[in-house]
């Protein structure tokens, strides 16, 4: 294993450890949404390092999708892109019904899409904040309940894993950070923070895992203002005690992790990865 130092944001990759990546997910069928790019992607490529067959999910961006499909096939195992906007209750179901089709069923769901509209709350219109609601909490939900039903449907097979099915959603460090100028964003993760554990109490019975990540500041395009000039990268590290930023792949290696039965007692819990962003670093030499 290596470990860089603290990256500029000029040396891109940096930081994250690199490790072999072991066949704990092998037989497994994965959904990523959003898996054309940042978090997403590096998620779909570590499944399928890990032995799932994947679906990579995409909005907009075809080739960018097709290309983590085909990187993901390189490696052996079955992938495809799929093109489906999780806040429409039609495509969603559409999408799950040709991953059963195609694949056998579901095993794991990445509930990954997600965005940002930002704005100061006074200037925020009602079309900003559907567009964040509605993917970001209301495309979780949509995808979660297709996922569960599939797991209620086919239930444990032990070969595969001990569980019945599980989800995991990328929820961020504001389900627990207010964020000003961006209400909508902090809201949707809030509400995904209560999602999560009140379908995990309920489905837990049923031996289906329900847990979220919590990413901190990750080198994504999302984000791309708060680590691309050196100003900008020396600011966010005020906010990380690990002084590094997050690269996409510690996410996916935890994503990796919390899938499979290595995690099986992991039931309903948000794992903040995020360098201690959400330790309060102000106050570090204050209060
Ligand atoms: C946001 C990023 C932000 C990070 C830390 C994430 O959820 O999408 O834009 O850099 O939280 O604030």
């Amino acid at each position: 294993m290596t470990v860089n130092n603290p990256g500029a944001p000029t040396e891109p990759r940096s930081g994250a450890p690199v490790v072999e990546p072991r066949q704990v997910l092998r037989g497994q069928k994965a959904l990523v949404t959003g898996a054309n790019s940042g978090i997403g992607k590096a998620t779909a490529i570590a499944l399928g390092q890990a032995g799932a067959d994947v679906v990579v999910n995409y909005v907009t961006g075809e080739d960018s999708a097709e290309a983590v499909a085909e990187e993901i096939r390189r490696g052996g195992v079955r992938s495809y892109a799929h093109c489906a906007d999780v806040s429409n209750e039609d495509q969603v179901k559409a999408m799950f019904a040709r991953m059963v089709a195609e694949l056998g069923t579901v095993d794991i769901l990445i509930n990954n899409a997600g965005r940002q509209k930002d704005a100061r709350f006074v200037d925020m219109t009602l079309a900003d904040w559907n567009a964040v609601i509605s993917v970001n909490l209301t495309g979780q939900f949509l995808c979660a309940r297709e996922a569960v039903r599939e797991f209620l449907r086919r239930g444990v097979v032990p070969s595969v894993s001990c569980a019945a099915g599980k989800v995991i959603c990328m929820s961020s460090v504001h389900e627990r950070i207010p964020w000003g100028g961006h209400a909508n964003y902090a809201a949707s993760k809030g509400g995904i923070m209560m999602m999560m554990k009140s379908i995990a109490q309920e489905f837990a019975p049923h031996r289906i895992r329900i847990n979220s990540i919590a990413p901190g500041a990750i080198r994504t395009p999302i984000n791309t203002a708060a680590w691309s000039t050196p100003e900008a990268y020396r600011s966010l590290m005020m906010l990380v005690p690990y002084n590094r930023i997050g690269e996409p792949e510690d996410i996916a290696r935890t994503a990796v992790w919390l899938a499979s039965d290595e995690a099986d007692y992991l039931v309903g819990a948000t794992l903040f990865v995020d360098g201690g962003m959400t330790l309060y670093p102000g106050f570090t030499e204050n209060g």
